[in-house]
């Protein structure tokens, strides 16, 4: 039987039966006397599988004895329980076919041994073939179906939203503007220059920044929905913490308040992190060991309490009497820095904090007005060693109050015009939240860059591979 390493090593194939394998040397060790361990890997579990390899095998003096670590080989022989501690069994190699040398072992660049971040982005084809950057994977690949499976679960209905769009969801301005590029027919102004704003087959396209508007149409149908795929901000922001492109899971809810929206959001961050401990304990131990020490019991700790909840008023109050010294000064009416988010986060609260109702002003045009007509209804999830990881609100479903807001962002009405059609036609509260995919991979891996929590990061001045 063909089998991934991972079922050869749980125990899923019976020991003594006859196994192929096929993956990648992870390591190699020749002892004297006609007799290699090789290490196979397939990407299928942490763990590598040991192949024991004699000079009985045909091809040993010629093949595996050339073998270096990344080579790709397929290996057939009898599973047998394993002399070699923390391993449960090992491969009795009968043949081994190799299927690819490496070109020049000495250069190939993933060598058996450690590797910097920053190396390792510039091998983005490469690093998947590391320890880490396979748990990193493993573990992205959890999140992502246990997002579909929980809200599945809830009586959500996925909706898949456009990538192309004319409108600025988060009405910030940070989109990145398509062009069809048909350099003979561009569309001119009258005084001869470029009219970019025509450029998309005679209009003017974005790439998403989120596909919440579109996804709030489909609440006011389905009642539970979310949209998860990739969105685009052209921030020129040359943080840890900002991508290009990123991935973004963003449920609505139909009759929903902003307390019923941090529910919905404690509990899926909650069903999160428990599948990922649950389905990815090999990889989770690796972080633990190799990364960051508490990068398991801080998710069970995150799981095992209640968040907090607080007014971004009584925030503001906490940030004054900090004993902290902020790069950017606090007072009501200021945005939350990331130095202010982990203060409440880590040091006043310990644990992860919903920030509810900020200041109108500061917050995107969609957002419900408050009573007091000063703050809107809006809330930022906030966790120990990170900051903001949620952002989301309750919707302004008053049409007068919404054309209000949509005015004082200088938003067009006419190009709103279907989304203000949902406030004509049957409106009712609803709330919704966006989570930022690798924000939060990031944190369950106990990374210190965003840029190595997707596979091929596009960051300002850089989108290689
Ligand atoms: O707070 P944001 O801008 O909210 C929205 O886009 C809303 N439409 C969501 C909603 O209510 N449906 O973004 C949501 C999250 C942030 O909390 C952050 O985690 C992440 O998206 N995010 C980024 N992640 C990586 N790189 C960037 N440049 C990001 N910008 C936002
Ligand atoms: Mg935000």
């Amino acid at each position: 039987t063909v089998c991934s390493v991972k079922q050869a090593l749980s125990g899923q194939v019976e020991a003594g039966r006859k196994v192929t394998v096929r993956g990648w040397v992870r390591t190699i060790r020749e002892s004297k006397g006609g007799l290699s361990f090789v290490n196979v890997t397939d990407g299928s579990c942490f763990d590598p599988i040991q192949a024991v390899v004699t000079d009985q095998v045909a091809n040993y003096e010629t093949d595996v004895k050339r073998l270096t670590t990344g080579a790709g080989l397929i290996v057939t022989g009898t599973l047998v329980p394993s002399q070699g501690k923390g391993q449960r069994f090992e491969i009795q190699a009968e043949t081994v076919e190799v299927t690819g040398f490496v070109d020049d072992p000495l250069t190939y660049p993933i060598q058996p041994k450690p590797h910097t971040m920053e190396f390792l982005r510039e091998v983005a084809h490469l690093r998947p073939r590391t320890n880490l950057f396979g748990a990193v994977t493993r573990v992205r690949h959890t999140m992502m179906t246990a997002i579909h499976r929980w809200l599945t679960e809830q009586g959500f209905f996925w909706i898949n939203t456009p990538i192309i769009t004319t409108s600025d969801a988060e009405g910030a301005g940070d989109m990145f503007r398509l062009s069809t590029l048909d350099l003979a027919n561009l569309p001119r102004l009258p005084d001869g220059k470029i009219d970019f704003r025509k450029d998309f087959f005679g209009r003017e396209a974005f790439l998403t920044v989120s596909g919440q508007l579109n996804v709030e149409a489909y609440c006011l149908a389905m009642s539970k929905v979310y949209t998860f795929g990739p969105t685009f901000r052209a921030e020129n922001s040359n943080t840890p913490r900002h991508l290009a492109e990123f991935w973004m899971v963003e449920p609505e809810i139909a009759f929903a308040d902003l307390a019923a929206d941090a529910d919905c959001a404690e509990g899926f961050l909650k069903a999160i992190f428990k599948a990922v401990l649950e389905e990815r304990a090999d990889d989770m131990a690796f972080f633990a060991e190799r990364v960051l020490p508490e990068a398991i019991s801080r998710l069970e700790n995150f799981i095992a309490q209640p968040f907090e909840r607080i007014d971004y008023t009584d925030a503001i109050e906490i940030l004054k009497k900090a004993d902290q010294k902020f790069e950017f000064p606090v007072a009501w009416g200021v945005d939350l820095q990331t130095e202010h988010e982990r203060h409440l986060a880590e040091k006043h609260i310990g644990r992860p904090v919903v920030v509810m109702n900020y200041p109108e002003a500061i917050k995107a045009f969609y957002m419900r007005l408050n009573d007091d007509e000063k703050t809107v209804a809006a809330m930022d999830v906030l966790a120990p060693g990170i900051g903001e990881i949620i952002g989301g609100s309750q919707r302004e479903e008053r049409l007068d109050y919404l054309d209000t807001r949509m005015a004082k962002f200088g938003l067009d009405a006419e190009t709103y015009g279907w989304y203000r059609d949902l406030r004509r036609y049957g409106t009712v509260p609803h709330a919704g939240f966006g989570l930022g995919f690798e924000r939060l991979l990031v944190y369950v891996c106990g990374l210190s860059n965003i840029r190595d929590a997707i596979p091929y990061p596009r960051v300002a001045g850089s989108a290689e591979f």
